[in-house]
């Protein structure tokens, strides 16, 4: 089947945005940097790193109740037009697909920010299912939803991994909304949530033993370095991550070693840094089935299904538009 490919962030406009968020989030208080920016071709790599990681369990829990309840989803369902979100390697669709029954006809839409990761993945789906009509979109899912083509038949969306927890709780909001608006009258989201649990468990899946994850919220800076002409050191900055339990989330920071200069030369910015001075890279939301719910009712979603792993770490839901939305 040929693949298609959309490309909704042109390079040049996407360049031009990413300099403007990096601008607006080093020079705010305190510092951030936004976390879609993490994925270029080598966050990308580490990012599959992690999810092999002994400590982070986040994959292998969600992978297990997807292997559980890929067959009553999908024979419940039967999807003719499958939409990802953020798809990263697209392997944890693959449940999916091979516990369709009557194969035919179908469409997998995947929108994600990462080009070259994205159409290897899609290369890969294409080779492995023939009957799949593999679509491709280069895209902001934030902002390049209402682009994307009408349903073929009924749609299921996913949004897996637990992505959903790197936004805070007004961009959340809206993403679900548009989410939501996706979905047509029939349609349905599976959205897989992270869930509070032992803070120690939390603390060690973002603080490998391995340094995988320090490495990547590292790799932010390279990838800061080139996008502004900037000249972070990445090997004096911290890889620091938390759980904070009155907030429900992980929180990522990087911190400064020693105190230090940083220039932005394509922006004409000069940043000082103290020691233990930090730059906030990341959230990590964990959710209970209640506050899953309460997330689902404030876009217009009911909760029809929740499913999770034998040792509750990780929830995945199934819903559907609400009734009186
Ligand atoms: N769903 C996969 C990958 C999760 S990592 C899994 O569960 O393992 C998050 C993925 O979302 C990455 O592939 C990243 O490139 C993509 N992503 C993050 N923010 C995005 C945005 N705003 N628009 C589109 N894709 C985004
Ligand atoms: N959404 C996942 C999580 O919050 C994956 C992820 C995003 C992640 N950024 C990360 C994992 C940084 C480790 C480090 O866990």
């Amino acid at each position: 089947m040929p693949c298609l490919l959309d490309v909704h962030a042109d390079e040049t406009e996407s360049l031009a945005r990413m300099v403007g968020d990096i601008n607006r989030g080093l020079t705010g208080r305190p510092p951030t940097l936004p976390p879609k920016y993490f994925y270029d071709q080598t966050g990308s790599k580490l990012f599959e790193r992690i999810t092999q990681l002994p400590e982070y369990y986040l994959t292998r829990a969600e992978e297990t109740i997807l292997r559980d309840v890929a067959h009553d989803v999908m024979a419940k369902l039967r999807p003719r037009d499958i939409v990802e979100l953020g798809p990263g390697s697209c392997r944890k669709v693959r449940w999916l697909l091979d516990a369709f029954e009557d194969a035919e006809d179908v469409r997998y839409l995947a929108v994600d920010v990462g080009r070259d990761s994205l159409v290897q993945a899609m290369t890969a789906l294409d080779d492995r299912y023939p009957w799949l009509h593999v679509h491709a979109v280069v895209g902001d899912f934030e902002r390049h939803l209402a682009r994307l083509p009408l349903p073929v038949g009924r749609r299921l969306a996913l949004f897996l991994g637990s992505t959903i927890g790197n936004f805070d709780s007004l961009p959340r909001q809206a993403l679900l909304a548009q989410i939501r608006r996706l979905l047509g009258a029939d349609g349905r989201l599976l959205l897989g949530v992270d869930l509070v649990k032992d803070h120690g468990e939390l603390n060690a899946a973002y603080n490998d033993a391995a340094g995988i994850t320090a490495e990547f919220n590292r790799n932010i800076l390279r990838i800061v370095n080139r996008a502004v002409d900037a000249d972070f050191v990445p090997e004096k900055w911290r890889h620091h991550a938390f759980y904070n339990a009155a907030a429900s989330r992980i929180e990522m920071h990087l911190l400064a070693d020693e105190p230090q200069r940083v220039i932005l030369r394509k922006l004409g910015v000069k940043l000082d840094f103290d020691r233990g001075e930090g730059i906030w890279t990341e959230n990590s939301y964990k959710f209970t089935r209640e506050s899953t719910e309460a997330m689902l009712a404030e876009a217009g979603l009911a909760l029809e299904e929740w499913y999770t792993d034998a040792g509750c770490r990780f929830g995945l839901v199934l819903a559907r538009p609400a009734e009186s939305a």
